[in-house]
């Protein structure tokens, strides 16, 4: 039939025609097919109706909209399912009936006007336009499919343009509507709360609607927008998935649903709770972007389809396929409690140790001594910082060190100048007191003369000596959701109207400042999406840096963004989060799988940590692309559950680090494999363990079993033992083939686990974990 749009990627295909009752009904989404002269295969069979469905016409009374896979469904004509549309028209009446009229293919792709979305040219995406019109109310409605061939992503958006000469309320329109033909499946979501962020969660769907969404205004901790269906038995290495993220950093939903006679629905778009969009006569209406990907090949394949996408089509700018500077940040070594000397002092440590860009955090600014007051005044505080950050920079400079600044522009504290100027630009509900939040307000960014004075006050900031990064903050979810600058008919374009206005500041910001690297942050991960890596090439992933938690967030954050999108930093032990000590080396070992950073008190550091540091920092410069650039791999560890692997390989496969990371450790379970994938299958690697040091304090009294001489596991002697002596990790060295190291894996030297040591013995400890370079002999 010539109305069957079928498109394809690299390994995959998508394939939708018109039912013919002019509804555009989804035949697959799989791996890539050839194209068929008869596609009745595909189609599902209709023949006989049954008990209490709904036809659309007496013509095709055995066609119910309820039973049928949809690419985008309304409220009224027989699909009771979660729908993709709903609509409120001046009559009152909410039946919405769109159906196909034309469609149209070229190359490239358009923008989406007010949002941000993937880049890509004429010779990487091509573009389907589906058009469709609800003729009984002078409504069409556009679905886009943006097919990236070479990265096996399918983007979608709709559109919806009123030509009625009436208003409509718009209360749902999704980005993208998937329907699968079956329901064994686990619905995957990452979720958290403040300092937990994006922990992967699996549920196995049975027949009922689950929702993944964020109700805070942002895209939020609690529930990211990237979700996957998978297979009952898909793992990283094999198996079905289907993944989805959203270009939007609004409070957003994923609504999936499970029909009991066996349909599966993902929904993904503009959460519809709370939202409601006065639609005119003459208007449109754009979704945010949705970024699909399917893999036959399991959840590390789909992982690499959405890292080549985001970084070579979310991520843009100078700093796209730069690597990134190795940074010190004071806010959990000084917290607010800092002056010019302090920040000096740290600073002269970092650049001695290699550090190349120093972060000062929050407290710069009015007379912020804590969070109570001056987010609006941002000029420097005279007293902390003599001369202000124009007479810094350039002392920081003088190290050979780059200067970034923290700022947190979308807030407003009770206490500032900027409120008591203007209390109206505050967040609030008529009538009522707002809530607070971090005892801050939140900007009305909806008001044209707060982005104005936001975008003005930026770029005084901005300017300031030489500035070459800003930490871009945001503190709290937005309560009170009000705007006056809407008539009361638009306030449920709030938390939407919030998020364009944002996008506008930071587009514009971005176009004045293209050098800066803009790192989002939102108490950590609070808004670590799609959208906002649009403008800022990187995020803070966590405010919990231990580094034991980071496997699971970070980890968690690797389903669906790369490494180089991800702000790691070695932090103090015990850690400041979770009271958990870990090594100095385990701390930069994580923090080695992101953007590393470095956020502790340096001037406080004993001289062993010193030097583990140096050579750290010397390990991660001579393998920053491959470290930050690499194919990213989680490695399920077969033979314990409780460690983690994870691994980095370079495009052709000759080099490659992989980390094993340990839980706590266990008597008797010495042995490890050290598995690969993705190796070069034809070349043998040099494989060695990076140098490593262990903490004589550690071992306590213990110590005297290693040790010609005795001494107190207490005592001075062993503190200053600790403080120098630089206990080596067992040398490891291996050659191995690729083959045996993707397929199999090698058996590493014993593990210590409860009897003897010797330097053939590896000592992990609890949280304990080491890196490994791969290198292809020539
Ligand atoms: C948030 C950020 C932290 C730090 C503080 C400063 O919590 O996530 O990294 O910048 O604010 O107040």
């Amino acid at each position: 039939m010539s109305d069957v749009i079928h498109l394809d990627t690299d390994t995959t295909s998508y394939i939708f025609d018109v039912l013919p009752t002019g509804q555009v009904s989804s035949l697959y989404y799989g791996a890539r097919l050839r194209h068929m002269e008869d596609y009745s295969p595909l189609r599902q069979k209709n023949d006989v109706g049954y008990g209490t469905m709904v036809n659309i016409s007496q013509a095709h009374k055995t066609i119910g909209l309820d039973d049928q896979c949809l690419e985008y469904s309304g409220l009224g004509k027989g699909d009771y399912r979660e729908s993709a549309i709903e609509l409120v028209y001046a009559d009152g009446s909410r039946t919405t009936d769109f159906r196909h009229v034309s469609s149209k293919r070229y190359r490239g792709r358009p923008d989406i006007e007010t949002l941000p979305s993937a880049l890509g040219g004429e010779g990487e995406v091509e573009t389907t336009e589906l058009l469709l019109r609800d003729e009984a109310k002078s409504l069409s409605l556009i679905l886009y499919y943006c097919v990236y061939a070479s990265h096996d992503v399918i983007t979608r958006f709709a559109k919806l343009a009123n030509e009625s000469g009436e208003s409509v309320r718009v209360r749902r329109l999704m980005s993208a509507q998937l329907d699968l033909f079956g329901g064994d499946y686990r619905f995957v979501t990452f979720d958290g709360a403040w300092a937990y962020e994006r922990e992967r969660h699996d549920k196995t769907l049975h027949p009922g609607v689950y929702v993944n969404d964020s109700k805070t205004g942002n895209s939020s901790h609690r529930h990211n927008p990237f979700v996957m269906l998978v297979g009952t038995d898909c793992g990283e290495w094999s198996g079905e998935a289907w993944a989805m993220n959203l270009v939007y950093s609004g409070s957003h939903a994923q609504i999936c649903e499970r029909t009991y006679q066996g349909k599966t629905r993902l929904l993904s778009g503009i959460n519809p709770s709370g939202f409601e969009w006065l639609l005119m006569s003459g208007e449109s209406f754009s979704t945010p972007e949705a970024v699909l990907s399917y893999s036959s090949r399991g959840l590390n394949a789909i992982s690499r389809n959405m890292h080549r996408f985001v970084q070579d089509f979310i991520v843009r700018g100078e700093w796209r396929d730069r690597e990134r500077p190795i940074l010190v940040n004071n806010w959990e070594a000084t917290d607010f409690d800092f002056d010019r000397r302090k920040l000096l002092a740290l600073a002269k440590e970092a650049a001695a140790l290699g550090i190349e860009l120093f972060v000062l955090d929050d407290g710069w600014f009015g007379k912020r001594d804590d969070d109570t007051s001056s987010l609006g005044d941002w000029k420097a505080n005279e007293k902390k910082l003599p001369g202000g950050i124009e007479g810094l920079v350039p002392k920081i400079n003088a190290l050979g060190m780059k200067f970034g600044l923290w700022v947190e522009p979308e807030m407003i504290s009770e206490d500032s100048e900027l409120y008591r100027a203007h209390p109206d630009w505050a967040v609030a509900t008529p009538d009522r007191a707002p809530a607070y939040g971090r005892n801050q307000f939140v900007l009305d960014l909806c008001m044209p003369e707060v982005r104005a004075w936001l975008v003005e006050t930026m770029t005084g900031v901005f300017s300031q000596g030489n500035l070459e990064y800003v930490k871009w903050d945001m503190n709290r979810h937005i309560s009170d959701a009000y705007s006056k600058a809407l008539p009361p008919e638009r306030q449920g374009e709030f938390h939407h109207r919030y998020i364009l206005g944002l996008y506008e500041v930071l587009a514009e910001l971005v176009r004045r400042f293209p050098k800066i690297l803009f790192e989002s942050c939102a108490s950590g991960g609070n808004r670590f999406d799609l959208g906002m890596l649009c403008y800022m090439p990187q995020i803070w992933t966590s405010d919990d840096t231990d580094a034991y938690a980071r496997l699971t967030i970070q980890g968690g954050t690797s389903y669906g963004y790369p490494q180089s999108v991800m702000g790691a930093h070695v932090s103090a032990s015990p850690n400041m989060q979770t009271l958990r000590a870990s090594t100095i080396e385990t701390r930069f070992n994580v923090a080695a799988f992101g953007l590393l950073g470095y956020e502790l008190d340096l001037t406080m550091l004993s001289h062993f940590d010193k030097r583990a540091i140096r050579e750290q920092i010397e390990f991660y410069k001579a393998h920053r692309r491959l470290l930050q650039f690499g194919r990213f791999l989680r490695v399920p560890v077969t033979m314990d559950e409780k460690k983690t692997t994870w691994a980095v390989v370079a495009e052709d496969g000759k080099t490659a680090i992989a980390g094993l990371f340990q839980g706590s450790a266990k008597v008797g379970l010495g042995q490890d494999l050290l598995k690969v994938p993705g190796l070069d299958t034809d070349v043998a690697y040099r494989v060695t363990g990076r140098k490593q040091y262990i903490n004589v304090r550690a071992f306590g009294g213990l110590v005297n079993k290693i040790l010609p001489i005795k001494i107190r596991g207490d005592g001075v002697l062993h503190s200053v033992l600790s403080s120098y002596y630089m206990f080596a990790m067992a040398d490891e060295a291996y050659v191995a083939n690729g083959d045996l190291v993707s397929a199999y894996g090698i058996k590493l030297i014993q593990q210590f686990s409860g009897t003897g040591y010797n330097d053939r013995v590896r000592i992990l400890s609890d949280y304990g974990s080491r890196l490994y370079l791969f290198e292809a002999r020539e």
